[in-house]
């Protein structure tokens, strides 16, 4: 049985085959819709979410598939006291396959540990969202062509931004890969992603505050949300949530190529007069996690046609 916590859980390798296998679906999606017939996804959301929850559930209704499970932990017996360990061993005994959210970081990793069904994690607290980078991972490669040869300016809440460092960890793997890490001081990346991640791979990169000057360079522009919900002092929130605004203006300096990618929710950061500029992918983003979402269901369930 495999789970997959951390972007790293899949190797190159795998990583490339699950792509492959998103992109049939999105070519051939009549071939897989009877695929999960009989399986249930469990959706564990113990923090707010409309894309990662939906697109689950649309994956595993698309599949042929059904679905249970819970939007916030209000409405589970989390709100009673409940562990998640002791969640996931009731949750083992009524579906195939979970997805959770959780505002601790390593929630679902300590929900691996007691489940009997394969647990993906769709984001813990501003650790990882290895979904959301696959999802990342086949934007890049439907639009450009390629995950390899890139120069990548990360922007906005790199600190608390859990896209951002599985981003990160998951692109190190490619050749000639740079970053421009784009955030006020206050919101840098962590050392852990810095040190053990861009330092230990020698992976070329420049820490800024201001983006202008460095939009020409970009093959893609991966905007993020200041991250309210993770910050303790509301006044510092409110002094740095609009550090970044994407408007046309500053379109206007970047290439004709660029990519423009969000994980969504947008708030203030990206103008929505930019929307449809044609290098504006942020929708995009959202189809094609339908079809990865579809594809880890499969391979985490074994229903790949290589098994
Ligand atoms: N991108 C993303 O995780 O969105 P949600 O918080 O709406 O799931």
């Amino acid at each position: 049985m495999r789970h997959l916590l951390n972007p790293l859980d899949f190797t190159v390798e795998e990583t490339t085959k699950l792509l492959d296998l998103a992109s049939d679906i999105e070519k051939n999606p009549a071939k897989y819709s009877e695929k999960c017939k009989g399986k249930k996804i469990a959706t564990l959301f113990y923090e707010p979410s409309t894309r990662t929850r939906l697109s689950f559930e649309a994956a595993m209704l698309n599949l042929g598939g059904s679905v249970l499970g819970f939007s916030s932990a209000s409405s589970s017996s989390a709100s009673k006291g409940e562990s998640v360990s002791d969640t996931i061993r009731m949750v083992s005994c009524y579906a195939d396959i979970c997805a959770m959210r959780h505002p601790k970081e390593g929630a679902p990793t300590v929900a691996s540990m007691k489940s009997r069904i394969p647990v993906i994690n769709a984001g813990d607290g501003g650790h990882q969202h290895p979904t959301q980078t696959l999802t990342d991972m086949m934007t890049i490669r439907s639009l450009k062509g390629r995950l390899d040869n890139l120069t990548i300016g990360l922007c906005g809440d790199l600190k608390f931004g859990r896209t951002v460092h599985s981003l990160i960890k998951s692109l190190v793997r490619y050749e000639n890969i740079k970053f421009i890490l784009i955030s006020p001081k206050e919101l840098k990346i962590p050392s852990y992603i810095r040190e053990d991640v861009l330092d230990a791979n020698n992976i070329p990169y420049e820490e800024v505050t201001h983006m202008e000057d460095k939009l020409k360079d970009l093959d893609i522009l991966y905007m993020t949300r200041v991250q309210q919900e993770r910050f303790f002092n509301e006044e510092e929130y409110i002094r740095l949530k609009d550090s970044y605004i994407l408007d046309k203006e500053k379109m206007n300096l970047a290439n004709e190529g660029m990519l423009v990618l969000h994980p969504l929710p947008r708030v203030n950061e990206i103008s929505v007069e930019i929307d449809d500029d044609p290098r504006a992918c942020y929708f995009k983003q959202v189809q094609y996690s339908v079809y990865v979402r579809m594809a880890i269901i499969l391979t985490l369930l074994g229903l790949t046609d290589n098994n």
